[in-house]
């Protein structure tokens, strides 16, 4: 556990499954219920929930914060969002989104337009007056692993004196267990609840994410603070998890290590498919079809990468170490992936004909994943730089990437990308890629060879265009 103010063990969860539907409707879940239902313990009533729209301030106007602000809005909330960045404030102020996200614009726009969405510089400005301020600031990487808190102390410090009585402060970032009581210690306002209330977000459909959630977390030490944080989700068709802050904020830690896991077990199971000639396509067909293993989240690929998974896995066998347990497991789920890059590197280096020292290699992909412009711990980039050292000349493309990156010569459309390479190397799973013509792509290339790490193309397409295709377990 990070963070100087630690909490006990957890105590005994006080969790009511219902929907928010229900809910604003007439109190009662009618049966049967769709979600586990569990019976409240104590200290916990079913909420009466109002109607009434609340005044909401979103501190932190990056990917979550964002969708989180214009989703709220959308929901007919009245939102002021508040961010350091003084250029950002105003471009976002005209309609203009700085990230690419499915819906986002559009929403942004709206919420302007209805007047229910303002930015503003600064999380006090934004803050004044709200009845709920969600904390939505970024939690990087501590040099150590942990996560590091400044960032949402400095805003729970900022916002401290100009919070109204009976305000709730929300943490929507992602935050090592005890992050509430750290706030509650810094606000150092006995009249101010802190609730946890994790996103489940994935960039690329975030807007989608929030509006229609598989659940909707909420951790708080008042079961009124948590009615009324529930309340403002009236109209999501989801059920609630009612539970403490610690209890919340594991949940978010615990869900991004699972998935995580499950990418590492197929890509693990990937390379024993390689070993023994098996396909790793209708294995997973055949695992993912007993519904408690279930399809998703099995694509065998470069590995895992993103804002989330990495820091997040680190942060919780960090946290797991504080507390006293090794978590061994989830140790190994990050060395499988790091692994991964470099079984990727070998395939390229194969393909290259066993060096690449001087080899020309076309990427396609650059993004951690597809419908996304972000690049933080791209696996796509720690394979360039893996491939880079061993002296290979990367070209480079991606639809939504346009800057300059270090080492990498970027060109403007896929083919460029492929001109005089002896190994092209799919990266990431844009689907402009899977209908390319390989034929077309075979005459600008010095040799034949490709690297699938994603298992996107068609691979007979590749094999009859003269290709030698190499994908993950397959
Ligand atoms: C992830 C979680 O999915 C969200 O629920 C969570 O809210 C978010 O982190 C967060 O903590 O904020 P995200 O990082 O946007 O969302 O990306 P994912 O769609 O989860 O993908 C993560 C990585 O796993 C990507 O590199 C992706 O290519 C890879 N992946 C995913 C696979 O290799 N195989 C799969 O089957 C699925």
């Amino acid at each position: 556990m990070t963070g100087s103010d630690q909490i006990g063990p957890l105590r005994t969860s006080r969790t009511v499954s219902h929907r928010a539907r229900t809910m604003a409707g007439r109190g009662e879940v009618p049966g049967p219920a769709p979600f586990p239902m569990t019976s409240p313990r104590s200290g916990w009533t079913r909420p009466v929930i109002s109607p009434l729209m609340g005044h909401i301030a979103v501190v932190g106007v990056g990917y979550v914060g964002l969708t989180t602000g214009a989703c709220l809005a959308k929901l007919g909330h009245t939102v002021v969002c508040g961010d350091v960045d003084e250029a950002r404030v105003a471009n976002l102020s005209k309609g203009e989104v700085p990230i690419v996200e499915a819906g986002l614009d559009q929403l942004v726009r709206d919420g302007l337009r209805s007047g229910n969405l303002r930015f503003v510089v600064g999380a006090a400005t934004a803050a004044e007056g709200a009845e709920f301020i969600y904390l939505c600031v970024p939690t990087p990487q501590g040099e150590d692993g942990s996560a590091d808190l400044s960032y949402i102390e400095s805003a729970a410090r900022e916002i401290s004196s100009v919070l109204e009585e009976g305000a709730i402060v929300v943490n929507k970032s992602t935050v090592p267990v005890g992050s509430a009581k750290v706030v509650e210690r810094v606000l150092g306002r006995p009249d101010v609840s802190v609730v946890s209330n994790p996103e489940f977000l994935r960039e690329g459909s975030a807007v989608h994410d929030f509006l229609h959630p598989d659940r909707i977390v909420v951790g708080a030490d008042d079961p009124n603070a948590a009615s009324r944080v529930a309340a403002l989700y009236l109209g999501v068709p989801a059920p609630f998890i009612v539970t403490d802050p610690a209890s919340a904020e594991t949940i978010k830690y615990a869900a991004n290590a699972f998935l995580a896991a499950k990418i590492s077990f197929v890509n693990a199971i990937a390379a024993v498919c390689e070993a023994v000639g098996a396909d790793v396509t209708d294995v997973v067909l055949g695992i993912g079809s007993d519904k408690r293993i279930g399809h998703d989240f099995l694509r065998p690929g470069p590995g895992w990468g993103g804002s989330c998974f990495p820091k997040d896995t680190r942060a919780l066998v960090r946290i797991a170490e504080d507390a006293g347990y090794d978590f061994d497991l989830l140790r190994g789920v990050i060395s499988v992936n790091s692994q991964q890059h470099a079984r990727v590197v070998d395939k390229i280096r194969d393909a290259a004909g066993g060096s690449l020292d001087g080899v020309v290699v076309g990427v396609w992909g650059l993004t951690f994943k597809a419908r996304t412009d972000d690049l933080r711990d791209s696996p796509s980039l720690a394979i360039i730089e893996a491939l880079r050292r061993e002296g290979a000349v990367v070209q480079g493309y991606d639809p939504t990437v346009e800057r300059e990156l270090d080492g990498i010569q970027l060109c403007v459309d896929p083919y460029e990308a492929c001109a005089g390479a002896r190994v092209l190397a799919v990266l990431t799973e844009w689907d402009d890629f899977r209908w390319i013509d390989p034929e077309h792509v075979g005459e600008l290339m010095s040799a034949r060879q490709v690297v699938d790490a994603r298992n996107l193309l068609e691979r007979p397409a590749w094999q009859r265009a003269g290709f030698t295709y190499q994908g993950i377990g397959r």
